[in-house]
């Protein structure tokens, strides 16, 4: 990457015909979102369009997620979440399931020490209780090994939906009222999202800025449902495997040319 203009201007390099050439994607460094989260979508076609197994897919897509880990950090996002695995996702065959949470092991186990060393926090959102037990010794290997670590945090949403964790978070708010400790008229919003898995009871994020997702698909599909409320929504074409750090910074002017209103007037 290089840069050009002001210190606070992140401008993108591109290869084009061989010869590197500045293409007219500069970042405002101080317009950058605090927190952006990803739809990693269309790791099965991208497979389907090589005749390669989709579980190939996925793989490419966990090696494009590391690079997107990397350059989030570069580019001085705080937080990155990536949806990962909803809980929707278990009605995929069993080879596909299992084979998502090998690579999860994979990840983990290979980049351990180099998210440690890039000062890493990994977090999950969702409940990981009922993940094969293998997976889920490794993420909390590496949810004790990064907890110290105060750079980028990285929040991997597993077997998470967003209806769920609402509904979740209102029946612990109900056992409050039934125990006599809340009114019903005192709920207020910000006890509902403290008990979301992105709330203060647990990862603690603001709500992101900008949700990505690639594929061509234009949804939400249950990903972020009450923390998305004013979050800008950028769809990409391209496939998730590959979705490169150019594709991303892309991404990121599309959110720095938006207009933030949240429902007020300017
Ligand atoms: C969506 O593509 C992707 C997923 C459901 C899984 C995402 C997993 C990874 C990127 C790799 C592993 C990451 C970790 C943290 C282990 P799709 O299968 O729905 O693609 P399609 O819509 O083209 O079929």
């Amino acid at each position: 990457m290089s840069r050009k203009g002001s210190p606070n201007t992140l401008l993108q390099s591109k290869t084009i015909g061989g010869q590197a050439a500045e293409d007219m994607i500069e970042l405002d460094r101080n317009r950058m979102p605090e927190h952006v989260a990803i739809i990693m979508d269309g790791n099965g076609r991208w497979a389907k369009q090589r005749g390669i197994p989709r579980l190939a897919g996925h793989r490419a897509g966990m090696e494009a997620m590391k690079k997107i880990v990397d350059h989030s950090d570069k580019l001085g996002i705080k937080y990155l979440t990536v949806y990962a695995f909803s809980t929707e996702n278990w009605r995929r065959s069993m080879e596909e399931v299992s084979g998502i949470f090998k690579l999860l092991v994979t990840f983990v186990n290979r980049d351990l020490r180099e998210l440690i060393r890039n000062n890493v926090r990994v977090k999950v959102l969702g409940d990981y209780s009922t993940i094969p037990a293998d997976s889920k010794e490794a993420l909390e290997r590496t949810l004790a090994g990064t907890k110290e670590d105060t750079g980028l945090q990285f929040n991997i949403a597993l077997n998470y939906g967003g209806r769920d964790e609402i509904r979740r978070s209102v029946a612990r708010i109900a056992e409050r009222v039934a125990a006599g400790e809340v009114k019903p008229a005192d709920i207020t919003e910000d006890m509902i999202g403290a008990g979301l898995w992105t709330g203060s009871e647990h990862a603690d994020l603001p709500d992101p800025e900008l949700i990505i997702r690639t594929s061509g698909e234009e949804r939400l599909s249950n990903f972020l449902l009450w923390q998305g409320a004013y979050s800008e929504l950028v769809f990409s074409d391209v496939l998730w495997p590959d979705f490169t750090p150019g594709e991303y910074e892309k991404c990121i002017a599309a959110y720095q040319s938006r207009d933030r209103r949240f429902g007020g007037r300017k």
